[in-house]
């Protein structure tokens, strides 16, 4: 749709200026293998599936009240599987909107913010959104964080553990660095795909009070659909993020989504058996990949980030789509030559690998 300037003048001036985020395709074709978004290629816990029947069957009365604005139960699931207490953990409807608070609690100062060139795209979408100068930190040559450049004046620091899309993984002695660097400014590790083989910084946030911790639903959960995200810290930094929540909306979790998402937390033997399925297939199409030539950065995601150096990577993304295959190609510089491609089921991946060798790949 195409709005006019006359139409514009009814805009605030500030949102004329935003350029939105742009989400991966949710295509509605049939026979569509979707490995564009990150999500997982599993159903959540059947215990998940339960607990919103039980909603339905029990508390339909209680559609017609709001939820507990608090979302105390899902904050306990999360305490008690997190080892950490419940004062240290906030709740928000998925992790793009707990980053949103973060943003507004934490980041709008006049040093600028820290995070690097390539990762995840909504951090420019939010500092623009919320007015805040950002400087972004090239990743060195082999697509890694390099914890030395974060020792410099800011206004808070964000970290994405693993990297997206690189995948690649940043160990806990280099997150210490920075925190210890940066005793001022607070440090968001963004873990929205750390179940999938890297070390969690929750086990830091008792030691360091710059540190909030963002974590998701969304992948390893299965729940992308539900939108639940949260954040861990010390209570002195979930009391800025509630006081911006409150100011925002009081209700951002519904009562679905507090049973479901509690259902999810309570089934840790699910939990991990899913995510070890999910790295096993990884390990399985990595080797798939670079028997075709691939080169493919060493991921701690359930996602794969590509390159092929003798085809290019914005025409393998459309001769996949023509073969009912989706992967996300990103048309920025320094991985313009890079697919990234989301870990499916072991029957997925194999129907990946068997299209690449037989229908693209193959000598002209
Ligand atoms: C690095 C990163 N952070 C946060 C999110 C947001 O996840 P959600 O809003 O589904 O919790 C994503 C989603 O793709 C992501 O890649």
């Amino acid at each position: 749709m195409t709005i006019t300037a006359e139409q514009m003048r009814f805009w605030s001036p500030a949102v004329r200026e935003l350029e939105p985020y742009v989400p991966g395709e949710q295509p509605k074709i049939q026979n569509l293998l979707k490995l564009n978004t990150n999500e997982n290629p599993y159903p959540p816990s059947p215990k998940v599936v339960e607990a919103v029947q039980q909603v339905l069957l029990n508390q339909a009365d209680a559609l017609r009240l709001y939820p507990d604005p608090d979302a105390t139960a899902l904050k306990q699931a999360i305490a008690q599987q997190q080892g950490v207490d419940v004062t240290q953990v906030f709740v928000g409807n998925g992790s793009d909107e707990v980053l949103a608070h973060i943003f507004k609690a934490f980041f709008v100062q006049e040093a600028p913010l820290l995070y690097p060139d390539i990762t995840y795209s909504f951090y420019p979408v939010y500092s623009q959104f919320f007015g805040i100068q950002a400087l972004q930190l090239p990743l060195n040559e082999q697509f890694e964080i390099v914890p030395e450049d974060y020792k410099r004046p800011n206004g808070g620091i964000i970290i994405t553990n693993p990297n997206a899309p690189t995948s690649i993984a940043l160990g806990l002695d280099a997150i210490e660095e920075i925190l210890q660097a940066n005793p001022d400014s607070v440090v968001l590790i963004d873990e929205a795909y750390v179940d999938f083989g890297a070390e969690s910084a929750v086990s830091l946030v008792s030691k360091y009070e710059n540190l909030v911790v963002c974590q998701t639903t969304s992948k390893s959960r299965s729940l992308a659909g539900l939108r639940v995200g949260f954040a861990i810290a010390q209570p002195h930094l979930i009391a800025a993020l509630e006081a911006v929540k409150n100011s925002f909306n009081s209700y951002p979790i519904d009562r679905f989504a507090i049973a479901a998402a509690v259902a999810s937390f309570e089934d840790q033997a699910y939990f991990e058996q899913q995510c070890q399925k999910v790295i096993d297939s990884r390990e399985t199409l990595v080797a798939d990949l670079e028997q075709l030539g691939f080169q493919v950065l060493p991921s701690k995601a359930n996602f794969i980030f590509a390159t092929h150096p003798q085809r290019d990577a914005a025409q393998l993304a459309s001769q996949l789509r023509e073969q009912g295959i989706i992967v996300r190609y990103f048309n920025k510089p320094r991985i313009d030559q890079y697919l990234r491609i989301t870990i499916g089921t072991d029957e997925q991946n194999a129907r990946l690998v068997e299209t690449l060798k037989n229908q693209i790949l193959v000598e002209r």
